[in-house]
């Protein structure tokens, strides 16, 4: 590790959880604090890649030297990564992009009145980016995801490797309250496109994020 070269490479990163407009002051969103994100756009920079850092809102500083996009919803992520997709040699998702998105968003504060005991919020599916992705993709691209798993970590870690047409996967289980979501640390199994799998041990974000990058660079070598 840290011998990665990534110079003259143009990588797109995501990171942090979208959120879904219910109202003007309201969404839904999940736990993530962007920072394995962050740690991935922080590694590959220093690996020498051009990075842009397409970022849900977070509370981290922006890594020096890094690109970075605003977004908030998960349409917003998926415009924001296939407009940029066909100038890039690889992507990184590390966002934790919501599955479900409001049918309808209110255009004023949804309020409490005396007849609404109960509300009722009705979602739709989120546009699947790296299935998307996936569907445009050149071969030279390299294209790396993340499961979060509470369960049945690698299988369904495989799958979603194998139905994202993805290069890498890193897969890590959010069941765990030392790793995956917010913390510092994480453990990821990295399943690879050949059908091999390699665990980290828990280690920081940081230096998952350093591995990761590392294995980038030999996936882009072996192009
Ligand atoms: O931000 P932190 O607090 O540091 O936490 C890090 C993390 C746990 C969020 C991160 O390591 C992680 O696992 N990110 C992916 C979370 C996620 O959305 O996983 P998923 O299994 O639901 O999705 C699989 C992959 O498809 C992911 O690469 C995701 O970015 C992508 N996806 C998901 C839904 C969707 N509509 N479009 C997508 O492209």
């Amino acid at each position: 590790a840290g011998t990665a070269d990534l110079t003259g490479k143009r990588l797109l990163v995501t990171a942090g959880g979208t959120r879904e407009r219910l109202d003007p002051v309201r969404f839904l969103t999940n736990d993530s604090s962007g920072k394995m994100g962050y740690a991935i756009a922080a590694a590959a920079q220093r690996a020498g890649a051009d990075v842009t850092l397409i970022t849900a809102p977070t509370k981290l500083p922006v890594p020096s030297g890094v690109t970075v996009v605003p977004i908030e919803s998960t349409q917003d992520l998926a415009d924001a990564v296939l407009t940029r997709l066909p100038a890039a040699d690889g992507l990184v998702m590390a966002a934790a992009v919501a599955d479900f998105q409001p049918i309808e968003s209110a255009d004023q504060k949804i309020k409490k009145t005396n007849a609404n005991d109960e509300l009722v919020l009705r979602l739709k599916k989120t546009p699947d980016i790296l299935q998307a992705v996936a569907a445009q993709k050149r071969p030279d691209q390299v294209v790396v995801g993340f499961a979060a798993e509470t369960q049945h970590l690698l299988e369904n870690g495989r799958q979603k490797l194998t139905k994202k047409h993805l290069d890498l996967l890193a897969a890590n289980d959010v069941s765990r309250a030392d790793i995956g979501f917010n913390g510092d640390n994480n453990q990821v199994t990295f399943l690879f496109a050949d059908g091999h799998n390699e665990q980290t041990p828990v280690t920081s974000k940081r230096a998952i994020a350093t591995t990761l990058i590392t294995h980038v660079a030999e996936i882009f070598n072996q192009k």
